[in-house]
């Protein structure tokens, strides 16, 4: 046996958890089949208790100083501008993730074109297609014209020299995943990868000024290695969502140097590409107008606007021991402790029924307040009432059964006034504008409720 071999490191290509021996579970983010053997990377100075070289002494600055803005590049695509804050901060790095297909290569070339049709120097370096098939879905976009350039390329030292040569202000890198250098052994595609081709290119970005646009595709077998490893070195994670068998797409910042995480961005996937969605409040309501038992519309807000989503619940007796519960778009912890809350404080018994939840439209929602709308669906489900036609609701239930108000009570208030509803149940405790504009209806607790939506 050879002692002296290096020892192998095994890391998860999800999380980027480094094990000391192979395991088909990450111990760390708990996913199947993400643990590959890896090359040693260079001992860390540090870890291995080597003497660090030694330092210059920095000067100081004052808290107190003035610090411009930083300058930003407006994209013109609004629902784009308001994720990022504004427009893309030059040399910034930024992660676009999600699910293949879900349209972000739609998305940056479409984003790129228009900065090159607007004077700015752009380039788009693809290692996941060829420029065939670039061009092809260029001039389904209808951007052939765009003055911007194109690299087939995955090698990373070719990259960054072709980038240095080339100046660009902007830049797309179709996906990390495809990246790759000799230098890490590590196959591409693997974490270490991934890692070398990001720094390289958040590096680039800092040094040259541009602003970096980084790929990355987010899987949830872990077969290729997760974006999320390097999220910590991004100035931005911006994440695409949606369900590929809906045309919406969500552009949602998960992290912003430069701005606030809460706006999103609204997208219709059309023939000719992502087309903006200004007004997404009506969007994620199915069909709410036909009255069916199982579904409330939550009035929600994302960021500063407004949202009208539906959530839709189902509850069927089972044939199972346990009791099956799926959730799409909502948080299954969330619904879990709705549901025992449900027959702890009103008595609602739903343990021997599967249950459903799903927010129409491949909307996901976040925010607490929806879970009175997810009591009231799951209630009527029960039940097999619909709830008066008209309604919206929100509210948070904490485990005492007790719905709390939560934060912009009236824009959501207005929201549903507006798009024609007559009727909102809310916490008891909201705070009411003086003319809300519909008939507002206090709920206590979650047993009010039930009792509410049962009578009417
Ligand atoms: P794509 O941008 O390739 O996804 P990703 O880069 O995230 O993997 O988008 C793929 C899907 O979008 C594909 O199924 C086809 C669809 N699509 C349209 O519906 N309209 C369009 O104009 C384009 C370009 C793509
Ligand atoms: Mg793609």
């Amino acid at each position: 046996m050879n002692m002296a071999r290096a020892k192998a490191t095994y890391v998860c290509q999800n999380c980027g958890a480094v094990a000391a021996r192979w395991a088909g579970r990450c111990d760390a983010c708990g996913q199947w089949n993400t643990i590959v053997e890896e090359n040693p990377e260079q001992p860390l100075a540090v870890a291995g208790g080597v003497q660090l070289p030694k330092g210059k002494s920095r000067r100081l600055e004052p808290l107190a100083g003035t610090s411009e803005p930083p300058p930003r590049i407006a994209t013109g695509i609004s629902e784009l501008d308001r994720v990022t804050g504004g427009g893309f901060v030059p040399g910034s790095a930024l992660l676009i993730g999600g699910d293949p297909g879900i349209g972000k290569s739609t998305l940056m070339l479409q984003v790129l074109a228009r900065l090159a049709q607007a004077g700015r120097r752009a380039v788009y370096v693809s290692g996941e297609e060829g420029l065939d098939q670039i061009r092809l879905r260029a001039q389904r976009l209808g951007v052939l014209d765009a003055p911007l350039m194109l690299a087939a390329e995955t090698n990373v030292s070719d990259i960054v020299a072709t980038l240095r040569r080339e100046k660009p202000e902007i830049v797309v890198i179709d996906s990390l995943q495809t990246l790759w250098t000799p230098v890490v052994e590590s196959a591409p595609g693997t974490v270490s990868q991934l890692r070398a081709g990001a720094e390289a290119m958040v590096r680039l970005a800092k040094k040259t000024g541009a602003v970096m646009l980084l790929i990355g595709h987010v899987t949830k077998e872990g077969q290729i290695a997760g974006p999320r490893v390097v999220e910590h070195m991004v100035d931005a994670v911006l994440y695409f969502e949606g369900d590929r068998g809906h045309q919406y797409r969500i552009l949602r910042a998960v992290k912003n140097r430069f701005g606030a995480t809460d706006e999103i961005g609204v997208f219709e996937m059309a023939g000719h590409g992502l087309v903006e969605v200004p007004n997404p409040s009506r969007l994620f309501m199915g069909d709410a107008e036909s009255q069916v038992p199982g579904a409330a519309v939550f009035a929600g807000v994302e960021g500063q606007r407004p949202l009208l989503v539906e959530m839709q619940a189902l509850a069927v007796p089972t044939t199972f021991a346990t009791p099956r519960r799926a959730v799409v778009g909502w948080d299954s912890g969330r619904l879990a402790m709705i549901l025992a809350v449900l027959e702890a404080r009103a008595g609602v018994r739903l343990g021997q029924h599967d249950v459903y939840l799903n927010v129409a439209g491949g909307m996901r929602v976040r925010e607490p307040a929806a879970d009175l709308a997810a009591a009231a669906a799951l209630v009527s489900s029960l039940s097999g009432k619909a709830q008066a036609a008209g309604t919206v609701v929100f509210g948070e239930v904490a485990l005492s059964g007790r719905v709390r108000a939560v934060p912009l009570t009236e824009l959501r208030l207005r929201e549903a006034a507006k798009l024609g509803f007559s009727r909102a149940l809310v916490a008891e405790d909201s705070q009411l504008p003086e003319k809300p504009g519909l008939k507002v209806e206090r709920i206590p607790d979650v047993a009010a409720l039930a009792a509410r939506l049962l009578q009417s």
